[in-house]
């Protein structure tokens, strides 16, 4: 959408003052021609994207690969979502729709708040209650979206999410509307073109199945264009309380610590399948164990993740002590979104802080100084 005050698009500073400056304008404008979207599609963006792709010493050394983290929690919002929200919400604008809903486990919920108030209309989220991390709810507040809070489950929000948009005027904006999909894909094309090739393995975590299965529609897209020569291997990371397209069946009720892929019954559980399948890949579950060992790793590493995004990770080393990597791969982990918005395991898991008085000498005293 052109910036009303400046009359120019957001993000295209006036006139460029130094040479070479350049703000990344967010995943339409810089994907514009990959995505469905044309002219007089209003742009609503928070300049999502272009997140950090981080070399991990200690993991490519374990593990004899080339091991990048991509941070995702470096979007807007804290998370991969708003890849997809910025084009699902442009595009409900597009087609003149007044609200929107979604049922969430917190960061769909906290992107869609944050899109819907960037364009000015309505949002309405479904969350199953007491299941979702404090600092999601904060964020989905402070955007005004109406949240409501349901006696179920994720699967059932998104049952209920559907019937309302099925039955009143309100857009849908999970990752079933396929513009979500379309703009999560991006992820993939920024790793091609951040490492001038695709991975040989991409490792995902798997909560609902939309993002594994965009990752896959991105890669595939630019291996038909011929942007790169292979694709990369999908794995995908479920929870093993939580992993119904590793068992094979949907889970009535769901358990893991990592609340946001606390999902029984993933609304793109074939298209999942079928990126596993078609990329020789596969769905594997980790343990909540495994994940938090791996939330803590990265940790250490500098990069503050929810225990969910660790799930990669996790994933990443039961494949190499399964033997399945090729010494001197390129991993690509999908780190899906940041901590602080659940940093309860943080906390928990964490050495108490110590009070000291003003006093150098003492302080000292206490750091072994
Ligand atoms: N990681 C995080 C941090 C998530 O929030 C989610 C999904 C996933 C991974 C799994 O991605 O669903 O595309 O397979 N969160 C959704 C939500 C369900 O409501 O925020 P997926």
């Amino acid at each position: 959408m052109t910036d009303p005050v400046a009359g120019r698009s957001p993000g295209r500073a006036s006139g460029a003052h130094l040479p070479g400056a350049h703000q990344w304008l967010g995943i339409i404008e810089e994907y514009r021609d990959r995505l469905p979207v044309s002219e007089s599609t209003p742009v609503i963006t928070l300049c999502e994207g272009g997140t950090p792709l981080v070399l991990s010493q200690s993991l490519s050394e374990e593990t004899g690969c080339e091991v990048w983290l991509k941070y995702e929690g470096a979007n807007p919002t804290g998370s991969f979502k708003d890849r997809g929200m910025t084009l699902a919400i442009s595009k409900a604008i597009e087609e003149g729709s007044k609200a929107v809903v979604c049922a969430s486990t917190g960061n769909t919920s906290a992107s869609a708040a944050a899109y819907a108030a960037k364009a000015g209309i309505t949002c309405a989220v479904l969350l199953p209650k007491g299941k979702v991390a404090l600092g999601k709810m904060a964020a989905t507040l402070v955007h005004g979206a109406r949240m409501l809070e349901v006696l179920g489950n994720f699967d059932e929000s998104l049952e209920l999410a559907k019937d309302l948009s099925e039955h009143y005027p309100v857009t849908l904006v999970n990752s079933v509307n396929p513009y979500r999909l379309q703009g999560q894909k991006t992820a993939a094309f920024e790793i091609c073109d951040a490492l001038g090739r695709a991975p040989d393995v991409h490792c995902v975590p798997v909560g609902n199945a939309g993002n594994i299965s965009s990752h896959w529609m991105g890669y595939s897209e630019y291996l038909a264009d011929g942007m790169i020569a292979e694709p990369p291997q999908l794995f995908g990371f479920q929870a093993s309380g939580a992993a119904p397209i590793v068992n094979g069946a949907p889970v009535k009720d769901p358990q893991t610590i990592a609340t946001a892929i606390r999902i029984g019954n993933p609304a793109s559980w074939d298209k999942a399948v079928a990126a596993a399948t078609q990329s020789e890949g596969g769905i594997q579950s980790v343990t909540d164990r495994e994940i938090l060992s791996a939330y803590r790793r990265v940790a250490r590493e500098g990069l503050f993740v929810e225990p969910a995004s660790a799930a990669s990770v996790a994933g990443l080393l039961q494949l190499h002590q399964a033997g399945t990597l090729r010494r001197g791969s390129i991993v690509v982990c999908i780190l899906t979104g940041h901590g602080l918005k659940d940093p309860e395991w943080a906390i928990s898991g964490a050495a108490h802080p110590i009070t000291v008085p003003p006093d150098a000498a003492v302080v000292a005293g206490e750091l072994g100084l």
